[in-house]
């Protein structure tokens, strides 16, 4: 089969009610804190995507044995000092940041080294941010480069715990560190800029030692060492990141309507959500309901008569990181010129972003202006495609094959979007669900 996606015409209006898959974020933090549980753990609704799939293989690497049958998942923890650590274990972390940075902080105390490594994308992205913070608990790296992957770590049986000063706005080296923090003996305070919480909600619903202060621009972290965890039974909540890619097709669209159902609306993840309502998009969350610490609602969106252009305040940056590249589309259509800045985190993803975000918008004809970290968006409410666009080379990053399928359904022109498969890792029913929504009642 062939591996890309072309699109020749536009979608048309529709009015639709969908559910998208299990949020990564929390399906991979679900195998990792159930694999230090005491007893067996079952998740409904885990993402099945090679990212999670990837987590699944690394735990049970660690002996811990996994059981997966369609979307539910059984993990039988042995215990937070439950890994078996062998000699000569390698952990192959494939695509995922998330996985590979927050394992990390579980192997704090392993008894043999252990390798990690990725795909090419993982491969150049930065290891040292959580290296850094985790050597000073007493464990020691050997990394490529002196930053990146392959890596190994060497675990300690003494380790110390640590004052972190966590600076990006990574949640990735936040959870790390809590995760390391609760195989420590002692306090390990983090000071850290805002970023997701699930790591936190978990903590607290699972009733590990930790004590959270938020202010207004970070949150105040005391972790301690835990004796035991309970079992986390989870019916995990749908995906807003994943959703964002309809939010924005419905946003782009005119007269149509779309209801996605039972997705995670953290406050941490719902800056798109913000980003769009400030640029005239109507959108509701209906049956809010709060599950296992996190909020969840029913999403309801629909097309906008005009989209305002946005200069968007950077503290909306963290809450999506993940979704500026869809939300750029939007800009393209916006009645004037929208301003991005402080997003050179989007270049360190699982490809340069923020450069992929303006090579999209100059393949669509839309005038951009991009340095290392903003982008100023010059938007066509009237913008049409007519030539033919390619998308290649693009290391596999998922969300740049999605948002490009995005506009290539908004937009028009002829569009050859390469490596298909690149939805794998996070989200491998898109295409899937993006037919049902094509589909005629
Ligand atoms: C994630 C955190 C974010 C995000 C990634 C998932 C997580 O990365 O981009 O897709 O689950 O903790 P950073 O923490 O590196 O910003």
């Amino acid at each position: 089969m062939s591996n890309i996606t072309i699109i020749k015409k536009k979608i048309s209006k529709f009015n639709k009610t969908i559910s998208v898959s299990g949020d990564k974020s929390l399906s991979i933090r679900w195998v990792l804190f159930s694999s230090l549980a005491n007893g067996i753990s079952t998740a409904k609704n885990i993402l099945i995507s090679e990212d999670v799939l990837a987590a699944l293989k690394a735990v049970e690497k660690l002996g811990i044995k996994v059981i997966l049958k369609n979307n539910e998942c059984k993990i039988f923890g042995k215990g937070v000092s439950g890994f078996k650590y062998k000699k000569n274990i390698t952990i192959n972390a494939q695509n995922s940041g998330t996985l590979a940075r927050l394992i990390l902080g579980l192997l704090v105390d392993c008894k043999y080294p252990i390798k990690i490594i990725g795909d090419k994308s993982l491969s150049r992205r930065d290891f040292k941010r959580i290296a850094d913070p985790l050597e000073k608990f007493g464990v020691n790296f050997n990394l490529k480069n002196n930053k990146n992957l392959p890596l190994k770590i060497y675990g300690s049986n003494n380790l110390k715990p640590i004052n972190y000063l966590e600076t990006r706005g990574s949640a990735q080296c936040k959870s790390s560190v809590i995760f390391a923090g609760l195989k420590t003996k002692g306090t390990t305070f983090i000071k850290a800029k805002k970023s997701r919480d699930h790591t936190e909600l978990l903590c607290k619903h699972l009733k590990i030692p930790i004590k959270i202060q938020n202010k207004k621009n970070y949150d105040l972290i005391k972790i301690q060492k835990v004796k035991q965890i309970k079992k986390l039974n989870y019916n995990i909540p749908s995906d807003i990141s994943s959703s964002a890619f309809f939010i924005v097709l419905t946003t782009l669209m005119k007269n149509s309507k779309l209801i996605i159902k039972n997705v995670n609306i953290n406050k941490s993840r719902t800056g798109v959500i913000t980003i769009l309502k400030k640029m005239g998009v109507q959108i509701l969350f209906r049956n809010k309901k709060v599950y296992k610490g996190e909020k969840v609602a029913d999403i309801l969106v629909r097309s906008p008569k005009k989209i305002n252009p946005i200069n968007c305040p950077t503290n909306l940056n963290s809450g999506a990181i993940d979704e500026f590249l869809v939300i750029f589309l939007v800009a393209a259509k916006a009645n004037g010129i929208s301003y991005f800045k402080d997003l050179s985190e989007m270049n360190q993803k699982e490809s340069p972003r923020l450069k992929w975000g303006s090579k999209i918008l100059d393949l669509m004809g839309i005038k951009n202006i991009s340095t290392s970290n903003s982008i100023k968006i010059f938007g066509n409410p009237n913008l049409k495609i007519n030539k033919k666009i390619i998308i290649k080379n693009y290391l596999k990053d998922h969300r740049v094959f999605m948002t490009s399928v995005i506009a290539a359904l908004s937009f028009g022109g002829q569009w050859y979007i390469h490596d298909k498969n690149s939805i794998s890792s996070s989200f491998p029913n898109f295409l899937k669900i993006i037919n049902e929504i094509k589909k005629n009642d």
